[in-house]
């Protein structure tokens, strides 16, 4: 006969990888001063970069998860070599290849991630060798016509097919510069094609509708690569290899992660917290500005550069009553990773928070817009589903004592861990594990504030 356990469908108690978390009502008001681990998106263009260039690249404040070590396996597979300077893998070098990558001997495996995937894929572009791509079963979900269709266009060839992984990619050298417009605000998209047009000949372009992070474009000229960029028009023109950058690249804290903890600091009454080292990249910045219209006040400190990304030190304090918000189209992709946490303090916030222009986010690690509307809604809050956003109408507690599915995808997994802080009694989160894949520290850091969290079956 099978335990109970089984019978409901929970973990074995002792397996080896914890994923379902217990969490909530907060106890007490959350307080402490934390720096949360290194941007995720600028770790892989950091590793990415590193490994293509000629000379050695020293890496300070990494993201050691399980998207970016992906990212720095695959181009260890391609013939760069990595060492780990530090024993939490924050700190590397990697000696580059001076753009010359080796075929790889294996299948390359991105994981979860879609950015390891589509950038490698604009890499891979450029290279005289076929390699195949695979990834999660979330990743082989996910859509790649956007960046296969114009690498596509410059000259690289998809002979097992282009719209999902797995799929093998033959590249050719040189590539056709191509102007591109994508259809989708997408800086994924914009960072493939970037990446393939320093293997083209003539000059590479892409003109975005609305502008997305830049941290591609950001970094390349740190390896010596000039970026020409004309409002929402950025011009690459290969100069040649790629060069290490003498100065070690120092990574920000991840806005994206640092949002979890400043949203539960906001709605557990009487919290204080400090975020330290934070990137506030105006690309990366929305979810700041929609927090500050509904009612948030962060204040902002010592700001200053960290090599091309600017950084901040933030203090968030809860407030009493926070409001709904219309969020327009223009502003989804500056705030785009963050919507899952944005919705926990909309179902919390008074009055009405609509989103709308925003269906891309049924396309992310899982259907962003279904998942948090179905959970929320077992919390008592009162959403509606729209086809490209959500309607959702505030309440004053949610409810706890159920059992919520993050359908394995770390923001809604930590998004609903940051609501379980006001419901009225502990929640259950199953399919959690993906956190390791952005932010393997968030329980501990959650903890260390004062959030009540923690894994079930660890
Ligand atoms: C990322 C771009 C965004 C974002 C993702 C990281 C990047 O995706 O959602 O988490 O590092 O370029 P899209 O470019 O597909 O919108």
């Amino acid at each position: 006969m099978p335990s109970k356990r089984a019978m409901l469908g929970w973990p074995r108690r002792g397996s080896a990888v914890p994923e379902t978390l217990l969490a909530g009502p907060a106890q007490a008001p959350l307080a402490g001063r934390v720096r949360v681990p290194g941007d995720k998106s600028i770790s892989h263009r950091a590793v990415m970069l590193a490994a293509l260039a000629a000379g050695e690249t020293r890496i300070e404040g990494f993201l050691p998860a399980a998207d970016t070590l992906a990212t720095a396996r695959i181009m260890e597979a391609l013939g760069a070599k990595v060492i780990w300077e530090s024993e939490d893998k924050t700190r590397l070098r990697v000696l580059g290849t001076g753009m010359r990558l080796q075929a790889p001997s294996a299948v390359l495996d991105a994981g979860n991630s879609g950015t390891c995937a589509r950038l490698l894929l604009g890499i891979l572009a450029g290279q005289p060798f076929a390699a195949r791509v695979d990834g999660d079963a979330s990743l082989r979900r996910r859509p790649m016509r956007r960046v296969t269709r114009p690498l596509a266009e410059m000259g690289a060839r998809f002979p097992e097919g282009d719209e999902h992984l797995p799929l093998v990619i033959e590249g050719r050298r040189p590539l056709a510069a191509i102007t591109h417009r994508p259809e989708v605000p997408s800086a994924q998209v914009k960072s493939a094609i970037l990446l393939a047009g320093l293997f083209a000949e003539g000059t590479t372009i892409v003109e975005e509708v609305r502008p997305t992070r830049d941290h591609t474009e950001r970094m390349l000229p740190v390896f010596s690569q000039p970026i020409v960029r004309e409002g929402r028009r950025v011009q690459l023109h290969p100069k040649g290899a790629l060069q290490a950058p003498v100065m070690p690249l120092v990574v920000p804290a991840d806005p994206s992660s640092a949002a979890f903890l400043a949203a539960a600091a906001l709605l557990v009454p009487g919290s204080r917290v400090e975020l330290v080292e934070v990137g506030t990249n105006p690309r990366r910045d929305g979810w700041r500005r929609i927090l500050a219209r509904m009612g948030a006040e962060m204040t902002e400190d010592r700001r200053r550069l960290l090599g091309e990304e600017p950084v901040a030190d933030f203090v968030v304090e809860s407030v009493p009553q926070l409001k709904g918000v219309v969020v327009h189209e223009a502003e989804v992709p500056d705030a785009i990773d963050e919507f899952p946490v944005l919705f926990v303090v909309a179902a919390l916030a008074e009055g009405v928070f609509e989103l709308r222009g925003a269906a891309e986010l049924r396309v992310k690690e899982s259907d962003r817009i279904a998942v948090m509307a179905e959970n929320l809604a077992k919390m008592g809050a009162r959403v509606q589903e729209r086809a490209d956003g959500v309607r959702i109408e505030g309440v004053r507690t949610l409810q706890g004592g159920v059992e919520l599915d993050a359908q394995h995808d770390h923001r809604i997994a930590m998004a609903l861990a940051v609501a379980a802080q006001r419901a009225s009694a502990p929640v259950r989160i199953r399919h959690a594990a993906e956190i390791a894949t952005s932010f393997p520290s968030f329980v501990e850091l959650a903890q260390a504030i004062g959030m009540q969290v923690r894994w079930e079956d660890a």
